[in-house]
């Protein structure tokens, strides 16, 4: 059972732009959560594949939002010389490789072929290493930063 995401404190690192980057994407994450269930709920095929569209569109959007969301942060890293940008930026490449790969595939499926992963397994994983990341390295680079403009 797929567990929506609930923003915390603990999720604060101090910088309100991407703070904001984060929530609207735990808003997204859990919006995808919500037509998956409700995509599993459904008996109707007709209906199914209407919901399946909008999956897709969701998985879209998320994708275009993670990308525009590394992007920024790899900025960042440019702009106050992060020392440890290389192995942030090599951790977000790896992670869109797979979260690309599943979405790609996931969207050229036809109306009865079964993805390759199991839908909820994608959003389990996709959920889990983004609330580690910010907690992680994301809240390093955070800090770096806050001291940075500190000065
Ligand atoms: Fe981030
Ligand atoms: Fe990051």
């Amino acid at each position: 059972m797929m567990k929506q995401l609930t923003w915390n404190q603990k999720f604060d690192c101090g910088i309100n732009e991407i703070n904001q980057q984060h929530e609207e994407i735990f808003f997204l994450i859990n919006q995808l959560i919500a037509k998956e269930q409700v995509r599993e709920q459904v008996q109707e095929q007709e209906k199914e594949l209407l919901i399946k569209s909008e999956i897709n569109q969701l998985l879209q959007l998320i994708l275009e939002k993670l990308v525009r969301h590394f992007n920024y942060e790899e900025n960042l890293f440019i702009s106050f010389k992060f020392p440890q940008s290389k192995i942030h930026q090599e951790i977000h490449n790896l992670f869109m490789d797979m979260v690309r790969d599943f979405i790609h595939d996931y969207i050229a499926l036809g109306p009865n072929e079964p993805p390759i992963i199991p839908i909820n397994q994608f959003i389990d994983y996709l959920s889990k290493w983004f609330i580690e990341h910010i907690i992680g390295p994301d809240k390093e680079y955070a800090q770096f930063i806050s001291k940075a403009s500190q000065v």
